[in-house]
């Protein structure tokens, strides 16, 4: 194993200086795609806003031979692209990756997980010389008192480095006694880890906590939280798990391991996964991760539903008549070998869509509570019937498994010889395929219903695509049509809540057309995020909101593991048995059309009622 973390690695001191504790990341799987397009930007972000605390490091870990700077040269432009260009990115980015060590490793093999945990340690130890950023001589502690990677010692400080650090403290001094209840309850998990392992925080800690910031730095100038974030295959998770749990844990903080989804490939394989983590790992240690949660929108369905006053009457099965979540991607599998085992329901379907029906569908939480919301969104979950067979309908891009038929078959039925070369060519184009053979559905309509006094009888369908003309996710909820209207030909209104490309809500009525006479017209009532809400916050990423939400112990956007069980009831039934009966039915589509004909059409009547 190698690794480019010196003994004592060097620390810079930027960040939230009123987050005291201390966090190291370690991505498994540094080199995948989710940690260079997703993970390692939406860190640089929040590094960026002044988010993180002020001593954390990233470790990226993988078995590639790679240096930091091939890891540098695979995000390029990547970093900077979200980021505002007034935050200076580029002079940020080369400070960024100063907080950013790679280490060469097998996540099978137990002595490079012992080295790993040496690094870790020694990372820590060179957190706990530098002096708590809050206390009364921090401010003389600066960027450039320890040196750098590159040699730079105390003396090469930058002057953007010391008017960086400055702004920040006058805006912490500013701010002084102001501490954030995420940070709060860190500090109690920090401490309690510190005095006695790992476990809840007791009440007594809790009421400890109300104490003044002068206390609390007291107590978190020592912590370190670790987090490990297995941006790996599925394959990986359990071996990767035991391995931290022996070797890397925190010692003066908390534990907490990122799992990303697929969670099991089954209701079976979800349990023996649970089951191996939950021997590693508490339940506040396990974090289960689906990004579709983070996404700003699919958030905003709590206030939707529950802040509004006219929103409540009209969410029941009396007004609603049916909901459609959509979610397309113009992207095929792009050869993922991952994707081709899974499948487009276990991918999108049995995981981003569930959870976002969630939001939409469960009943006001009794508070804001983390356990509270996530006890609805189960609530929920658990009045959606077993999905029967005859209401998944499936599809697949041509060029997936198969290439599209050229001709129909020669009249004569005797084949000559312009037949033959175009059987061979037909042939030649399989084998081009993705994953030449495959069944595996790309594209799946699912009807699901609800059976609770609120949703009785009204439709939800899912439908989920990949090689489509569109990326978008939306959600449409439609009304039924006004009793003994004055208009009888008025359309009825639908709700469309668009999570991306756009963060918008519309709401599609009836207008009189102007002029003459009185024509209806439909136009609609639209608020579109970005610019429509009148806001100095920022639009946040969702992997920025969930990384920080970890870095900070708050965990009602993570999935519980009952929430995940239920998901698997809901689909494993009807996925199994299409799965195990060849004759299924799959609707073939062109790589970049609206998607199979027939299940649209199918959609579409359902929706009409039909
Ligand atoms: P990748 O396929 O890119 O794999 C990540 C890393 O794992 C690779 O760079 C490789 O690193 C290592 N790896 C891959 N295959 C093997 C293998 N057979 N044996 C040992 N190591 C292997 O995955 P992604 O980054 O796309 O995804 C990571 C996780 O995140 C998955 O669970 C995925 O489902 C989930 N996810 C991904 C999203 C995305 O946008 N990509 C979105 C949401 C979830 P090395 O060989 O260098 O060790
Ligand atoms: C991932 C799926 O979970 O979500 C991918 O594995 C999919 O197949 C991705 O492309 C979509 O995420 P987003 O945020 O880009 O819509």
């Amino acid at each position: 194993m190698s690794s480019e973390v010196p003994p004592t690695s060097p620390v810079r001191i930027v960040g939230n200086l009123r987050l005291k504790y201390s966090i190291i990341i370690t991505i498994f799987g540094v080199s995948g795609n989710l940690a260079i397009k997703k993970l390692i930007p939406a860190l640089f972000n929040l590094y960026v806003h002044n988010e993180l605390p002020a001593r954390f490091m990233i470790v990226g870990f993988a078995r590639s031979k790679l240096t930091k700077a091939d890891i540098r040269d695979r995000i390029g432009e990547l970093l900077c692209s979200r980021t505002n260009p007034d935050f200076k990115c580029k002079t940020r980015e080369r400070k960024f990756w100063d907080h950013f060590s790679y280490v060469r490793g097998d996540y099978t093999n137990p002595a490079d997980f012992k080295k790993l945990g040496i690094i870790l340690d020694s990372i820590e130890e060179e957190f706990s010389r530098i002096q708590s950023p809050h206390s009364e001589s921090a401010h003389t502690v600066c960027i450039g008192d320890i040196g750098d990677q590159h040699g730079r010692g105390h003396g090469d400080k930058e002057e953007e480095d010391e008017e960086e650090m400055k702004s920040r403290r006058d805006e912490e001094d500013e701010d002084e006694g102001i501490i954030s209840p995420c940070a709060a309850e860190e500090l109690a998990g920090g401490r309690r880890a510190h005095h006695a392992g790992t476990g809840d925080h007791s009440q007594e800690e809790q009421k400890a906590l109300s104490g003044t910031i002068s206390t609390l730095s007291a107590l978190d100038n020592d912590v370190c939280h670790r987090v490990f974030y297995l941006s790996l295959p599925p394959s990986l998770f359990l071996i990767t798990s035991q391995h931290i749990h022996k070797h890397t844990r925190a010692t003066h903080g908390n534990t907490r391991v990122v799992v990303e989804k697929p969670f099991g490939r089954d209701a079976k394989s979800f349990t023996a996964l649970h089951n191996g983590l939950t021997r590693c790992f508490t339940r506040k240690e396990l974090w289960a991760i689906d990004h579709f949660v983070g996404k700003e929108v699919v958030l905003s369905l709590l206030a939707l539903r529950h802040a509004n006053a006219v929103i409540e009457p009209l969410w029941n099965h009396h007004n609603i008549s049916y909901v459609h979540f959509e979610f397309s991607e113009k992207i095929g599998a792009e050869k993922r070998a991952y994707f081709d085992k899974y499948g487009i329901v276990r991918d999108i379907m049995q995981n981003h869509l569930l959870q976002v029906m969630a939001f939409l569908a469960s009943e006001q939480p009794l508070s804001q509570h983390s356990e509270d919301i996530r006890d609805e969104k189960v609530r929920l979950l658990r009045c959606v019937h077993e999905i029967e067979v005859t209401d998944l309908s499936l599809g697949q891009y041509y060029g997936y498994g198969r290439s599209k038929p050229k001709k129909v078959t020669a009249e004569s039925g005797m084949k000559d010889e312009k037949d033959e070369k175009d059987e061979k060519d037909e042939k030649e184009e399989e084998e081009e395929c993705e994953f030449p053979g495959s069944i595996t559905p790309t594209f799946a309509c699912a009807l699901l219903k609800v059976v609770n006094t609120r949703f009785f009888d009204v439709p939800f369908i899912m439908t989920a695509g990949k090689g489509l003309s569109t990326k978008c996710t939306r959600i449409h909820v439609g009304f039924r049509k006004k009793p003994a209207s004055l208009f009888p030909d008025a359309l009825p209104n639908e709700l469309l809540i668009e999570v991306q490309p756009e963060a918008k809500i519309e709401l599609t009525l009836s207008f009189k057309k102007p002029g003459h006479g009185i024509k209806l017209q439909q136009g609609s009532l639209s608020l579109l995020y970005e610019t429509g809400l009148n806001s100095d916050s920022r639009f946040l990423a969702a992997y920025e909101r969930l990384l920080m939400d970890v870095i900070s112990g708050n965990q009602t956007l993570f999935i519980r593991d009952d929430e995940l069980r239920e998901g698997w009831r809901i689909f494993d039934k009807c996925i199994k048995k299409t799965e195990s009966n060849p004759d299924v039915p799959i609707e073939y589509y062109d790589f970049g059309s609206c998607g199979p004909q027939h299940i649209l059409k199918r959609v579409q009547k359902i929706k009409e009622g039909l």
